[in-house]
């Protein structure tokens, strides 16, 4: 296999599943929304089958990412190769759609990340991003306005009148760029990004004179908000209790059914000198326990003061969706995660 590969079984298990593809999952809703919204108001086109593994150069470098920019590292992003990589999100697509000669379209499907593990990230989730072209003799702010109009209409599609905010932001790809908020139960919730593609961007992959506006959506996020699901790992469930409430077609509200008890094990150790990524034990956590496990928390750091050797205290929850986890179980998965985190990261446990 190849050295650069950090593609784990549990990922590689994800590929092809296509969530945003399948009419009685949430997130396939949010994409029929989102798509119906543009489609039918704005006369935009689809892409929703592009396959996940793309190059560096579509992922980073035709999108102006700096070298040296956090989300091209191994401990953030799942690479196949050196020079192959599972999308860490949907513009990945942005040029190679422009130069084929589309000039508003939607682009859906699953992206890819190394993260934290909690009730709101999953390593596999699902964005639509959004391009609109044109003619470069238009105003800037003229761009910009059309691009708030059309993503607080398609907000309020989707969620009918909630408050909604837009904040200054920074994407490598674009020039000025915001994202959006809204007002969810008390909390200002990051929504989308958007701005004004950068001119360098568009240079290579479009005719002269060419601007526009693109826009990137996580799909989950949404669908926790609107349906009031509280776990992630839903989405992936097989559960009938769970798909059963949403095969109507019409947006719900989810009704919980019975959460199973959790059962926390802490584990603490020294970090070893070679360094230390949390996303690694991320990683070898979710590869052992897959969706058993609900959150992984750091919850104490500790340097000593003699030795400067640093200790850290990690709590891992684990739940099952369906049934109760026993003992045995539970205990067998933690003695799992401890043997391989000290074979595969050189921890010393405390
Ligand atoms: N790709 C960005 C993300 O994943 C979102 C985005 C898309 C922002 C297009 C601006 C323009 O967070």
């Amino acid at each position: 296999m190849d050295s650069n590969n950090n593609v784990t079984p549990f990922i590689q298990s994800k590929i092809g599943k296509n969530l945003h593809l399948q009419k009685g999952n949430p997130i396939g809703q949010m994409k029929k929304m989102i798509e119906e919204y543009f489609t039918q108001n704005h006369g935009f086109s689809v892409y929703d089958n592009l396959p996940p593994t793309v190059t560096t150069i579509q992922n980073f470098d035709d999108l102006l990412t700096p070298l040296d920019h956090v989300s091209r590292s191994p401990s953030d992003t799942y690479y196949i190769s050196k020079t192959h990589l599972l999308r860490s999100h949907m513009t990945a697509h942005q040029t190679e759609l422009i130069r084929s000669g589309a000039t508003s379209f939607l682009m859906a499907g699953d992206v890819y990340r190394r993260d934290e593990v909690d009730a709101t990230h999953y390593p596999v989730f699902h964005q639509i991003d959004g391009v609109k072209l044109w003619d470069s003799s238009v105003d800037s702010s003229v761009i910009m306005e059309d691009l708030k109009k059309s993503l607080g209409g398609m907000i309020q599609t989707i969620f009918g009148n909630v408050e909604m905010r837009w904040i200054d932001a920074y994407f490598p790809f674009t020039e000025p760029s915001l994202e959006l908020e809204i007002l969810f139960e008390g909390r200002w919730l990051e929504v989308l990004g958007c701005g004004q593609i950068q001119p360098a961007i568009l240079s290579c992959c479009a005719k002269e004179g060419t601007t526009g506006w693109a826009f990137g959506i996580g799909l989950e996020r949404l669908a926790m908000v609107l349906y009031d699901i509280p776990d992630i790992r839903l989405f992936w469930s097989d559960d009938e209790r769970f798909l059963s409430q949403f095969s109507s077609g019409k947006p719900v509200k989810f009704k919980p059914f019975s959460k199973y008890p959790p059962c926390y094990k802490d584990i603490t150790f020294w970090l070893p000198e070679s360094g230390f990524h949390e996303n690694d034990l991320n990683s070898i956590i979710r590869e052992i326990a897959g969706d058993l496990v609900e959150s992984v928390q750091k919850i104490d750091s500790f340097t000593h003061p003699k030795s400067g050797h640093i200790s850290n205290c990690f709590r891992i929850n684990y739940r099952h969706m369906s049934r109760s986890l026993t003992n045995t179980e539970v205990d067998s998965l933690q003695e799992q995660v401890r043997s391989e985190l000290i074979s595969k990261l050189g921890i010393v446990l405390r």
